[in-house]
């Protein structure tokens, strides 16, 4: 039997190269391998308060974008967690088994704490509850994550495990962080250190159109230039070269390496070379994310279709759990 992967997204914001390079692609190719579930994850971001004028736009947005990159809604199982109320209840009996204390010592929540004083809600505090719900639910094996989830995968793991002891079952499987750390591509940012995210304001979006994407890779950090032959370039200037590796032909980017072992390297010719080598990867993503986003009804079948699927799985899992910690019915 196929393993079952599954992963979340929560709804903040457009997905950028990195997020492309660093999981979508991955996604894409793991739907043909694996048991696969991707949901938006639009109860998680309940945690920062977004405005409820955002709300929908934010999910569409991802879920969008995510059909846009190839995830085949007929192959995986896509679908919006609030759309799936077994999720909420699970929820509420994995609380009872999760303590105060763990929760609190947790980094995510402590780092929230320090971002958000004025709003430490209890959503924030039981986050990794709720996540190990979605985890759990479809008895997942293995969650694909980067290095900020991992403590998060860990607590799933506990909580997992600690079901089945009290219980005195082994109904849920201990859910496996799954990197993608051997062909994971690093995509830098355009600040001159660092990879691209969103919360680092370096990032290009798919779904940004040619002038941003031109003003954004203009505006790139880069230096006065070499002052020795051969020299090994600066981070800033490396992460440009990096960005090239990505998107431009392989002759390019020794084009442009040697002008810099030369000292003739000007700037903004690979500025401009990548700019234009960016857009022609991302535009034909651009388009899919415009004709899907006008789509509603396209959007209605696939959210209808991943709910339907989802709640299957999810609503056999509450069958059995209900019975093992004891509920009967009259
Ligand atoms: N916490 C994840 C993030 O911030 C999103 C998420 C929610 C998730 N539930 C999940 C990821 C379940 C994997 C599995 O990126």
């Amino acid at each position: 039997m196929k393993e079952t992967v599954l992963s979340g997204i929560r709804p903040t914001g457009n997905l950028h190269l990195g997020n492309y390079y660093g999981a979508i692609q991955n996604f894409i190719r793991m739907q043909h391998e694996y048991n696969c579930y991707f949901f938006v994850a639009d109860w998680h971001s309940l945690t920062t308060h977004p405005h409820p004028g955002d709300l929908h736009g934010n999910v569409k947005t991802v879920l969008s974008e995510y059909l846009a990159c190839g995830i085949d809604p007929e192959i995986a199982t896509l679908y919006i967690q609030s759309d799936i109320k077994e999720i909420a209840e699970l929820y509420l009996l994995m609380n009872m088994n999760s303590y105060i204390g763990e929760l609190e010592r947790t980094t995510s929540f402590k780092e929230k704490v320090r971002k958000q004083p004025d709003n430490v809600n209890a959503g924030l505090l039981t986050y990794p509850v709720l996540m190990t719900t979605d985890i759990i639910i479809h008895k997942a094996n293995k969650v694909p994550v980067g290095k900020d989830q991992e403590q998060n995968i860990e607590m799933a793991r506990r909580f997992a495990r600690r079901f089945n002891t009290i219980y005195e079952t082994d109904y849920f499987p201990e859910p496996e962080g799954f990197s993608f750390s051997k062909n994971l591509i690093k995509i830098p940012g355009l600040d001159g250190s660092g990879k691209m995210g969103k919360s680092e304001g370096n990032a290009i979006n798919l779904a940004d159109d040619p002038k941003t994407i031109h003003k954004k890779v203009m505006g790139a950090v880069t230096d006065a230039g070499p002052t020795e032959m051969n020299q090994t370039p600066p981070e800033a200037i490396e992460n440009l070269f990096q960005l090239m590796e990505v998107a431009s032909e392989p002759e390019t980017v020794v084009f442009f390496r040697e002008q810099y072992a030369k000292c003739a390297i000007r700037y903004g010719d690979l500025k401009k070379q990548l700019s234009a080598d960016i857009t022609k990867l991302t535009e034909p993503i651009r388009e899919r994310i415009l004709e899907i986003q006008s789509d509603d009804a396209y959007l209605a079948k696939v959210v209808n279709m991943g709910a339907e699927k989802a709640r299957i799985s999810a609503a056999a899992t509450l069958k059995d759990v209900r019975e093992i910690i004891g509920f009967r019915t009259f």
